[in-house]
């Protein structure tokens, strides 16, 4: 049994996690990679990596609920996974489908709200309503945020923003000079979240990837070798632990253990 396994089964909990409950991060933000390199490790299919990763999220999920993080932010599909062979974006469409379909009734009953952050313009006919339904149906729930990044572009989520500041000005709502950092993350997708506090990079791969570029400014980045769907309980906890360690100065002097929303 993994020391993961051992925490899970409610075994002892080791010292250094205790100080992870202490200091733990309110928004976690995870690129999830890996899925290709571990089905080929195999000699399986790409999508048999990516529906591996599907059960990595399932069980990410679940135990950031038991962890007490209140914002799970997954990249699922990024802008530019469209140039990826059509038979595997159209089998990543599936999975999507496919987990929102199996899984929302049990999400709703754990009291999980979900959001979705990504452009919905230019997604199957199928996939939008049911994105929308996911959020509609879990709205007033008040346990864990799962973000779901679904045809996220970060660049592009700051262009956007942009048009819509140069709208608001063009239009007399807006004061060009009152336009600030505050009024920036406010035509962002993630308006009223959080910055995530951690962002966890899997498969060893020291990159952002276009993922959530404004938002992880003064966020703590840990880089793990683990494959996305092999990510178990053990690898969140040693990220957490990583986490716990570090001293955050949000540019000043002294070391602050509360994120600012910086969201109005
Ligand atoms: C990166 O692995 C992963 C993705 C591009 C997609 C992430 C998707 C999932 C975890 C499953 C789908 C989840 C939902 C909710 C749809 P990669 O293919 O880039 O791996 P590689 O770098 O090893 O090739």
């Amino acid at each position: 049994m993994s020391d993961g396994e051992n925490r899970e089964a409610g075994g002892a909990v080791s010292e250094s996690s205790a100080v992870a409950r202490e200091n733990a991060p309110r928004h976690v933000a995870i690129i999830m990679d890996g899925n290709g390199r571990w089905a080929a490790q195999r000699k399986l299919p790409r999508l048999e990596g990516h529906r591996r990763g599907v059960e990595a999220l399932r069980r990410t999920v679940r135990n950031a609920i038991d962890l007490g993080i209140a914002y799970l932010t997954v990249y699922s599909f990024s802008s530019e996974n469209w140039s990826r062979p059509v038979d595997e974006v159209s089998g990543l469409m599936f999975l999507l489908k496919r987990f929102i379909r199996n899984d929302l009734a049990e999400l709703h009953a754990n009291n999980v709200r979900i959001r979705v952050i990504g452009a919905r313009e230019g997604l199957p006919g199928d996939i939008a309503p049911l994105l929308a339904e996911a959020e509609d149906v879990t709205r007033a729930n008040t346990g864990l945020v799962l973000v779901i990044a679904f045809n996220y572009g970060g660049r592009q989520e700051i262009v956007a923003a942009a048009r819509a500041l140069a709208q608001d000005v063009a239009a007399g709502r807006l004061d060009a000079n009152a336009i600030d950092a505050d009024a920036f993350a406010a035509r962002l997708y993630t308006a009223d979240m959080p910055d995530p506090d951690l962002v966890i990079r899997t498969s060893g791969e020291l990159r952002i990837s276009n993922f959530l570029p404004w938002q992880s400014a003064y966020a703590e980045f840990v880089f793990t070798p683990t494959l996305w769907p092999d990510f178990d309980r053990a690898a969140l906890e040693a990220a957490l632990d990583e986490f716990a360690r570090r001293e955050r100065r949000f540019g000043g002097v002294d070391a602050v253990h509360h994120v600012k929303k910086t969201a109005s």
